[in-house]
């Protein structure tokens, strides 16, 4: 039976690339630096920090592959390459972004993505790079603020990208684990549909059966409220980085899911039914409360 490892099991696509692994019969080594992390029956909790790859001292002889959460092992990818290649570790998939092939925001964040796949491509492992588009998932930021008001306050209302099913991602990294043809290739993930914020906040909307609105607010006043909220300085930097350059170039559509996967990509509009809960409101505005979408 083959074995994987996966940096970022806890994470988003790393949960559900971990479910597809042990459906499909093969051995998962978690890795998590919590060692109370719920994790599902069959996985091996690998229990360290993967950015401290001295850590990791249960790291499992002969994996097959490596799924690698660049955010999780950030400078240290060459040490924790050079650790699985060690262990007899032959094949690494990297959950990159799409702004290494079609640059936006920040330079220094698009920087360390490049730096984890320079690393992947100097350790002597075959590699998959997963170049990916913003996460559909990335919309449950907005929560909060739909369940208690109905109205995303956000900067850049035309930011447009094409958000993707982390689903989607999970199925492309688990092909480009356990299949041959994946080797050397660099794939751009999106989803099918090009989208602004307030297209986003219209399909949660459609989701939840609620009107919503977006409202334009300057970048400053979103980086206080975040800052505000106690999220590190370079979260607001990264997100209106990005925002303000979708605003005036659309990131990109591709169809490379439909065609690794033979099947139409998931849409944010199916992503936002599937997690409508999220959104449902306790102390519900009603729909003539809510405040109108601007033009
Ligand atoms: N969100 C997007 O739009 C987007 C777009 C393109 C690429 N990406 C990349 O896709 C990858 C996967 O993202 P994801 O949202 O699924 O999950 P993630 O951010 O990679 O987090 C996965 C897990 O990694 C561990 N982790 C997080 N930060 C860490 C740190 N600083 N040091 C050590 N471990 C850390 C945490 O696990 P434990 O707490 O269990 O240790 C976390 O649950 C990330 O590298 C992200 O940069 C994201």
């Amino acid at each position: 039976m083959s074995m994987f490892v996966l940096i970022g099991a806890t994470g988003t696509v790393g949960r559900q690339a971990m479910d597809l692994l042990l459906q499909g019969g093969a051995e998962v080594a978690a890795v998590t630096r919590d060692r109370t992390a719920d994790l599902p029956d069959g996985a091996r909790p690998v229990v360290g920090d993967p950015s401290a790859p001295g850590t990791l001292a249960d790291w499992p002889q002969d994996a097959e592959g490596i799924l690698l959460s660049p955010r999780a092992v950030g400078p240290a990818a060459e040490e924790l390459l050079a650790l699985g290649a060690a262990r007899g570790t032959r094949h690494v998939v990297v959950l990159s972004s799409s702004t290494v092939e079609h640059p936006a925001g920040r330079r220094r964040f698009v920087e360390e993505f490049r730096a984890v796949e320079e690393a992947v491509g100097r350790s002597g492992l075959s590699w998959t790079f997963l170049r990916c588009a913003d996460f559909a998932a990335n919309s449950l930021a907005w929560a909060p603020q739909i369940r208690s008001t109905g109205v995303v306050r956000g900067a850049h209302r035309g930011a447009t990208t094409s958000p993707i099913h982390e689903r989607d991602i999970a199925e492309v990294a688990v092909r480009a684990l356990t299949e041959p043809g994946h080797a050397g290739r660099a794939h751009v993930l999106t989803g099918p549909d090009s989208l602004d914020q307030r297209d986003k906040v219209r399909l949660v909307g459609e989701a939840v059966g609620r009107t919503l609105a977006f409202e334009e607010v300057a970048p400053e006043q979103v980086r206080q409220a975040m800052l505000a909220q106690g999220l590190p300085a370079d979260v607001p930097e990264r997100l209106l980085g990005s925002l303000a350059d979708y605003a005036t170039r659309p990131g990109p559509t591709t169809d490379t899911v439909e065609r690794l996967l033979g099947r139409p990509a998931r849409s944010f509009a199916a992503w936002a039914r599937e997690n409508a809960s999220a959104f449902a409101e306790r102390s519900l505005p009603t729909r003539s409360s809510a405040r109108p979408e601007e033009s």
